[in-house]
């Protein structure tokens, strides 16, 4: 039985979906991060069992709003809390929500984007100011003075190679912390995972224990130098 015929057998289930995808949506939009997410595959076309469902490809609707990684207070808090007042630069930041619900639980972060990709972004409600910066030229500019460098869902082009490159000669001490997928996967490249060493901390391991994915895609965060 695939998940979508398990949902189809669960009225009770997909209501509670339906209903924490809807308030999810709204509560995200306010500036509210969920708890945490609901057990069981994060659907991403919610709509083939739920054929009212407003948000027809909920993942969609909720990448243009607020970026790739699924937010939720159980994994971004303790980050955040682990992270302390060690200064960060994110790079590539999209929307910044990111950067945005990292501040809400304390965090010292710049959060910057070159906004070739605003068209695929709704940016016009802002959260956070994000600095019209191109990613190499930000970690010239800021990552001597951070200890950490977020990159978030960087494109599969050369970039985030080049980001790490750069963080390493601007700043040998700074770590980044990466979110995307593995190689051959739909971020970075394979410069990108041939080059980078991962840090196996145990205070950060713990504190991003509950990142979790959409159905179908296989991203995580990693701390790496
Ligand atoms: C796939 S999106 C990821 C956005 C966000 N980090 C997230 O996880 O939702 C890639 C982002 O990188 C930005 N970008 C692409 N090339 C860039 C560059 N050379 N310098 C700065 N930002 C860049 C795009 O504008 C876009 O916002």
């Amino acid at each position: 039985m695939n998940y979508y015929e398990m949902y189809h057998k669960n009225p009770k289930y997909q209501r509670e979906l339906y209903d924490f995808y809807e308030r999810t949506y709204k509560d995200l939009k306010n500036g509210i991060l969920p708890k945490s997410y609901p057990k069981g595959p994060m659907l991403q076309d919610f709509y083939l069992i739920y054929p009212g469902f407003t948000y027809k490809f909920w993942r969609t609707e909720y990448i243009k709003s607020f970026g790739f990684p699924l937010f939720a207070e159980d994994w971004v808090k303790p980050l955040a809390q682990w992270i302390g007042d060690r200064p960060c630069l994110e790079i590539m930041a999209g929307t910044g929500y990111f950067s945005y619900a990292l501040k809400q639980y304390g965090c010292n972060i710049k959060a910057t984007d070159n906004y070739s990709w605003s068209n695929k972004f709704d940016t016009v409600n802002k959260f956070i100011d994000v600095e019209n910066l191109d990613c190499i030229e930000a970690i010239r500019k800021y990552g001597k003075d951070v200890k950490f460098i977020i990159c978030s869902w960087p494109y599969m082009d050369d970039y985030a190679y080049r980001c790490l490159i750069t963080m390493r000669e601007v700043n040998p001490k700074c770590r980044m912390i990466y979110i995307g997928e593995d190689m051959g996967g739909c971020t970075a490249n394979d410069k990108f995972f041939e080059t980078m060493d991962v840090c196996k901390v145990q205070g950060f391991l713990d504190a991003i224990k509950n990142y979790r994915r959409w159905e179908g895609i296989y991203d995580f965060i990693a701390l790496v130098k």
